[in-house]
């Protein structure tokens, strides 16, 4: 039987602090117009303080397992992309794990700039195909806002904070995932850069003074190299798909500037009403973007059974991915009983006490094994 990975579930989250252009022009030497007319965006999200990519892509993914009324505990794999994990370990996939009570899941983080979730899609879909998995979650998530240089105004303006989460599930209804288009070149690896917190440059106070924990980029160039992979990979997307360009029933780019989704709608030649563009209102999210864009466009009613999208993510790296997803599930979707949002609530409720308890247990082990066995790391 051949399997396909279809997707059943889709959820989003933002933070609810509002930054406007207006905002940034207080902080920086720019303005709403220069805004809007370079990148077409208007405001953006930024997480509270007490809001990381853990906390966001956690709401997203609980968002998605209540679209597939999914149960956490039967997931098989759980893969966070993100540039900007709560730690450079453990991986932020498995703090979304603890917090779901995803207990037979495996889970890691993926680091491709902001082709991630793209990427994402491609890795989690081809390990369903493969028959290894039957529900892998996919999320991207990011907190953009803690290494943007808030006095920089050619990186300030574009990014902003949220996270969005798609379940694959394993089927054997034709469609879902047809096609993937991975990327890169290394080459251009400096033209937008995190440079200090690896291993290259440790943090030091050093890299703290020269605002090495800050993104950087060439705009100019990241441009030119956006304009030209977008339209190409996803035509590499369609032609691998045995599709054509007038199959697309909606395109979905990474959000990163509105002139760049623009020239690739009209090299691919797609009239306005094929293209979503939500990136005036959340800016650059990076692997968040596309995911939260798919969570609007199904919201708004331009997604329905058989239509084929097309997904389009670049970035860091640089990278590039482009897939096509022929849409599986009716629209929209009902919304869930009440007991069973009740019953959701308590297993989350569950997992979070489980993991106090877990987290306990590790403490009190260590304890008990240094008065009965003593420290052995010290003979
Ligand atoms: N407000 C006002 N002026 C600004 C500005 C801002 N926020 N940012 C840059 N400028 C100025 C520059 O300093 C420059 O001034 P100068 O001519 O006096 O030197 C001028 O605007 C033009 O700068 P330039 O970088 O050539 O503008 P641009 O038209 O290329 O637009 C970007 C800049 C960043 C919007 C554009 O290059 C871009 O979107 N690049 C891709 C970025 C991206 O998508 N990154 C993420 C990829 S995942």
């Amino acid at each position: 039987m051949t399997r396909y990975a279809q997707i059943v579930g889709w959820g989003m989250y933002v933070p609810s602090k509002v930054l406007t252009n207006d905002d940034l022009a207080g902080m920086v030497d720019t303005s709403d117009n220069w805004i809007r007319e370079r990148t077409g965006i208007v405001e953006r999200r930024i997480a509270a303080p007490n809001e990381t990519t853990a906390t966001m892509a956690i709401r997203a993914a609980q968002a998605a397992l209540q679209v597939a009324n999914a149960d956490p505990a039967r997931l098989d794999l759980i893969i966070v992309a993100t540039a900007t994990p709560d730690y450079l370990f453990p991986a932020t996939a498995c703090l979304v794990q603890d917090a779901l009570g995803a207990t037979r899941a495996g889970a890691f983080d993926l680091s491709a700039g902001c082709t991630g979730f793209v990427y994402g899609l491609v890795v989690g879909s081809q390990m369903i195909i493969s028959g290894a998995y039957n529900q892998v979650l996919v999320i991207g998530a990011e907190t953009l806002s803690r290494i943007i240089n808030w006095t920089d105004r050619n990186t300030c303006v574009l990014f902003g904070d949220g996270a969005g989460a798609v379940l694959l599930q394993a089927s054997d209804v034709p469609g879902g995932v047809l096609s993937a288009v991975l990327g890169a070149d290394g080459s251009g690896g400096d033209l937008l850069v995190l440079p200090a917190g690896g291993s290259r440059h440790p943090a030091s106070v050093e890299t703290v003074a020269q605002n090495m924990h800050y993104i950087h980029m060439n705009g100019p160039e990241v441009f030119r190299f956006a304009t030209q992979v977008t339209a190409r990979a996803a035509r590499q997307a369609l032609a691998e798909a045995g599709l054509h360009l007038e199959d697309i029933s909606l395109f979905i780019s990474h959000q990163a500037n509105g002139r760049i989704i623009q020239s690739a709608a009209k090299s691919l030649k797609l009239p306005p009403e094929k293209v979503f563009v939500n990136l005036d209102r959340y800016g650059n999210t990076s692997s968040a973007s596309v995911p939260i864009a798919l969570c609007e466009a199904i919201e708004q009613g331009r997604v329905k059974r058989g239509d084929y999208l097309v997904m389009v993510g670049f970035g860091a790296g640089l990278t590039w991915a482009a897939v096509v997803v022929k849409w599986g599930v009716p629209l929209p979707v009902s919304r869930p009983l009440r007991r069973i949002v009740v019953w959701r609530w308590v297993r989350y409720r569950w997992a979070t006490i489980r993991s106090y308890l877990r987290r306990l247990g590790w403490k009190i082990l260590a304890a008990l094994r240094g008065l009965f066995i003593g420290d052995s790391s010290s003979g």
